[in-house]
């Protein structure tokens, strides 16, 4: 198979995710005023946020749920620090309260400036989550408001996280060489 060709060691199995979610909806509710909006960060986060959102539903949350594409990372493993935004924003954010989620926070710039952008779209708050965080790989100061796991400086595919496009699809989290 062209471009995955790379052995997936495990790190996260469908129960550890799952089982992790869980928790983190439990979390968001407790830390969320009771009307707030997700913003996903595309494409990376797809799975998580779907996850997440059904989690929240089952504790009697009702989010709305939007999705914006940032651009940072290309094809490679080295994010390019020049983050910015790819999709239209069609919300209007005024006065409410957001939930960023990404799947990743590694250099932190993306959620950096992500956080900034929505701030600025005048959320009324703006706080983030990451399913995974790389705390060894911090370029900017930035700390999620809820985390995953956090995870070792490796570099990480599935559930939603790719390698070169690659990857998405696994129901798990690996690591590859
Ligand atoms: P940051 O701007 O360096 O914090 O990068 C965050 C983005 O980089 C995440 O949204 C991911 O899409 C991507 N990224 C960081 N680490 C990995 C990895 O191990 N595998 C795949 N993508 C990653
Ligand atoms: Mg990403």
């Amino acid at each position: 198979m062209m471009g995955q060709d790379k052995k997936v060691q495990t790190l996260f199995d469908e129960q550890q995710i799952a089982g992790r979610v869980r928790e983190l909806a439990d979390e968001i509710k407790a830390g969320m005023p009771r009307d707030f909006v997700v913003v996903g960060l595309m494409v990376g986060s797809f799975v998580f946020v779907a996850d997440l959102v059904r989690e929240l539903s089952r504790l009697g949350c009702r989010p709305a749920v939007e999705m914006i594409r940032m651009s940072s990372y290309g094809l490679g493993r080295e994010s390019s620090r020049d983050v910015h935004l790819m999709s239209e924003f069609g919300m209007d954010l005024t006065g409410r309260d957001v939930l960023i989620i990404d799947d990743i926070v590694d250099t932190g710039h993306t959620l950096t400036f992500a956080t900034d952008f929505i701030a600025r779209s005048g959320a009324a708050s703006v706080k983030s989550c990451a399913l995974l965080d790389k705390p060894a790989r911090r370029e900017v100061d930035f700390i999620p408001d809820f985390v995953g796991f956090e995870i070792p400086d490796r570099f990480v595919v599935g559930y939603g996280i790719d390698f070169g496009l690659n990857y998405r699809h696994l129901p798990f989290i690996g690591t590859i060489g």
